[in-house]
């Protein structure tokens, strides 16, 4: 494949700069989509429709066909490296996911590394049908959290908590939970190799969670463990370009990117452009921070927050994206406009 083959959004990934930049906004696919609505009311749960290729392709190429965004992201979710695991994962409707919790003494090896990356073969599939039907010219992001943010849910067992339960962890039992941490990246590393042989252009650590850690437990907890992951997807052979998202990673930032070999860096609503610019080498790709919440109010000060955006990186590699995922109400209009002032180049 040459450069000019190569989908814009992979090309910024590489180091290109491109006008207009490439874009699509983190949980894009499901959440604010009437069409997204009417298919997930025919999935028996939640699980299910995650491991049902069909369905879930489906899920993936719809904000693409609406919107032709640049990137089509895969409809999955971080939690389904703990059900391949072993742990009970459900999602309940109006409370979120509920998963059976480890214990300090208990570890989470429960089923092989191998059974555990077989068990996620559904998701390979979706995969490789998204790859199929998907045009040449987007690219195809797989994902997976990232150590800390999926440790989490196996500590406090749903979201919405303060996650003292887990931070304490990092104090009294730091050596369960590095280990836990050690066996989410051996797993993750295997299920992110899976889905770049099926066809994965590009691949994205969530870890939605970093935010509020003091310095010297950020570097141990998100720091390390992105790092470490991404070291053993190489040493896997994957050659696609990786993005990393420590989201709220605030002053720990400049460490994270001097220290994480990511191809890009997702960056929260909470970070400052004049900061990015001073912290993060210009050999990677930035890629967000549009807040959710100025994407549903729309009006001048959305319009003018997206044009001071793309101002701000219009000298280094950019993919204009969100600060965390879009909102279940997010007004279709919104985006539409987003999207024509980005074609635009910011007019
Ligand atoms: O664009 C996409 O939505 C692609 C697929 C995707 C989902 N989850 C589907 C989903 C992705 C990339 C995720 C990531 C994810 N899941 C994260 C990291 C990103 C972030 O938003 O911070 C986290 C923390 C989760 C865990 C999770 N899954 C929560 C807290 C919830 C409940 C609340 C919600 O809707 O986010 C889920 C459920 C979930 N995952 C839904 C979807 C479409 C809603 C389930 C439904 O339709 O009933």
């Amino acid at each position: 494949m040459t450069i000019t083959d190569t989908p814009k959004l992979l090309r910024v990934l590489c180091g290109e700069i491109e006008t207009p930049v490439p874009v699509w906004m983190m949980r894009q696919a499901g959440r604010h989509l009437p069409e997204y609505l009417e298919l997930r009311a025919r999935a028996k749960n939640f699980l299910d429709f995650c491991y049902s290729p069909a369905m879930a392709a489906e899920a993936t190429l719809q904000p693409v066909d609406r919107y032709d965004m640049d990137g089509a992201i895969l409809f999955a979710d971080i939690l389904l490296v703990l059900d391949a695991m072993g742990l009970g994962v459900t999602f309940e409707k109006g409370v979120g996911p509920i998963v059976e919790t480890v214990t300090a003494g208990g570890g989470l090896r429960r089923v092989p590394v191998e059974t555990a990356a077989q068990r996620l073969s559904p998701v390979y599939e979706t995969v490789g049908r998204v790859r199929s039907k998907l045009s040449s010219s987007k690219t195809l992001i797989g994902f997976c959290g990232a150590p800390w943010t999926v440790a989490l849910y196996a500590i406090e067992g749903r979201g919405g908590t303060d996650k003292s339960t887990a931070r304490i962890w990092a104090y009294q039992h730091a050596e369960a939970l590095d280990q836990l941490l050690d066996d989410l990246i051996e797993v993750s590393a295997h299920y992110l190799a899976s889905q770049a042989q099926a066809g994965a252009d590009a691949l994205m650590l969530f870890d939605s969670w970093a935010e509020g850690l003091p310095d010297t437990v950020f570097d141990r907890l998100i720091t390390r463990p992105n790092a470490k992951l991404i070291a053993r997807v190489r040493e896997l052979g994957v050659t696609a370009p990786i993005i990393a998202f420590p989201r709220g990673a605030g002053t720990s930032l400049p460490a994270f990117v001097q220290s994480v070999p990511a191809n890009g860096i997702g960056l929260d609503t909470a970070i400052s452009p004049d900061f990015v610019q001073r912290a993060v080498p210009r050999t990677m790709a930035v890629q967000g921070h549009l807040d959710p919440l100025l994407l549903i109010a729309g009006g001048q000060e959305m319009e003018d927050r997206v044009r001071s955006i793309l101002s701000a990186y219009a000298d280094r590699p950019h993919i204009f994206n969100l600060g965390h995922g879009i909102r279940p109400e997010t007004p279709i209009a919104h985006v539409e406009r987003v999207l024509e002032i980005i074609r635009g180049g910011g007019k």
